[in-house]
């Protein structure tokens, strides 16, 4: 079966996406993907009524650059007039793609009879999905689940009348809506999305290797793979599923080093964007920069204390010069990852600064 190559006139490049993550899928976090190899990214979702009204939060979130492109935009809202709305200021804030959620199983959503709520109700999915994408010209793509909960899956259907309502893409994370973020995405249905349809099906849920990638693509014949959960702290991830895809091997993990340079300029950015704000925010990317370096719980837990860039930085550099200092923790062997660390690659250079 053929491989698409484009989302409308889009192009899918090697098929690594970043999913949509709310708190995540921010402007700082987008572009270091996008430096690593993602070929399009997400932003997370964003309420359509908050777009109307012009929240601050709204614009920041739909603040893009050049740099991200193609970026995808995702909307989610239970009015349709209210998301043909804001999908035409998504237009115009120069998204290339707009998503629209179909997926969120969070309660303050569905309640709203919002995201994962349309599994339940597909005639209204298909036909908000037909009246948004007649209101836009960019491409709409849809992401979903694979149903309500195990015994109601339709995703099949669903998917063929995603495609007739003019959909561009179809993503769909591969748990019911029941499942939340439990158990195991079942990608068995990824292979019948894909036969179903003739739009670019995208599979995600629990690709979190390039070996993982790589199944997916052979198991389900998928055009593209989005990766949500693994790239947090670890945007390293898209250049290892982009080198396994093209040359069948990747660099296994990058040292402290290329770690360190990359989650830095990661916070400077996002200092720059959001404020000490946003380094609050950061938090959750300490665990997955430093994973498996020795003492690296004690080191997260020091930088959760910081709230202004310098501290952190100086933070980080005596970490560094820790592990450079004392034989024993020589900062490429003694990790927990050693047999898999390797310096041989010229992107991961020791000591060079590694630009993302
Ligand atoms: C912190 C977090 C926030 C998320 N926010 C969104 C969102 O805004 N929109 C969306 O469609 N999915 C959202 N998701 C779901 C992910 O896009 C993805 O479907 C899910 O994490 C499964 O993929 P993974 O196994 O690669 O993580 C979120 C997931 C996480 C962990």
């Amino acid at each position: 079966m053929e491989r698409k190559t484009k989302i409308g006139n889009i192009e899918i490049g090697n098929g690594v996406f970043l999913a949509p993550m709310e708190d995540v899928c921010d402007l700082p976090f987008r572009i270091v993907c996008k430096r690593l190899g993602a070929d399009i990214v997400y932003t997370e979702f964003i309420a359509a009524e908050g777009i109307i009204r012009h929240s601050r939060k709204s614009k920041q979130k739909m603040t893009l650059t050049s740099e991200e492109r193609p970026v995808s935009v995702q909307i989610f809202g239970e009015n349709i007039d209210s998301m043909i709305e804001s999908a035409k200021i998504v237009e115009d804030a120069g998204a290339d793609i707009l998503d629209i959620n179909f997926g969120c199983w969070v309660k303050k959503v569905v309640r709203r009879e919002a995201g994962a709520a349309f599994l339940k109700k597909p005639d209204e999915m298909a036909e908000l999905t037909r009246r948004v994408q007649e209101a836009v010209s960019i491409p709409v793509t849809v992401k979903t689940r694979l149903g309500w909960d195990k015994k109601s899956i339709d995703i099949v259907r669903i998917a063929k009348m995603i495609e007739e309502a003019g959909a561009k893409a179809l993503a769909v994370h591969c748990r019911t809506r029941d499942m939340g973020m439990t158990g195991e995405a079942d990608w068995t249905w990824g292979k019948k999305i894909k036969e179903a349809i003739d739009i670019p099906f995208i599979l995600n849920g629990d690709v979190n290797t390039p070996e993982d990638a790589k199944r997916a693509f052979e198991e389900t014949n998928c055009d593209a793979v989005m990766i949500g959960r693994a790239a947090i702290g670890y945007p390293f991830i898209f250049q290892q599923v982009k080198d396994f895809l093209e040359t069948g091997e990747y660099q296994e993990s990058p040292d402290i080093y290329t770690r360190a340079n990359v989650c830095l300029q990661h916070l400077e950015m996002t200092n720059k964007y959001k404020g000490d704000r946003g380094i609050v925010a950061f938090r959750k990317h300490y665990s997955g920069y430093f994973k498996g370096f020795y003492g690296a719980s004690e080191l997260r837990s020091s930088l959760m204390a910081f709230k202004e860039f310098d501290p952190i930085k100086e933070r980080i550099d005596s970490y560094i010069k820790y592990l450079e200092g004392n034989d024993r923790l020589d900062p490429i062997s003694k990790t927990r990852h050693r047999a898999k660390l390797s310096c041989d690659d010229s992107r991961y250079v020791r000591k060079q600064t590694v630009g993302v």
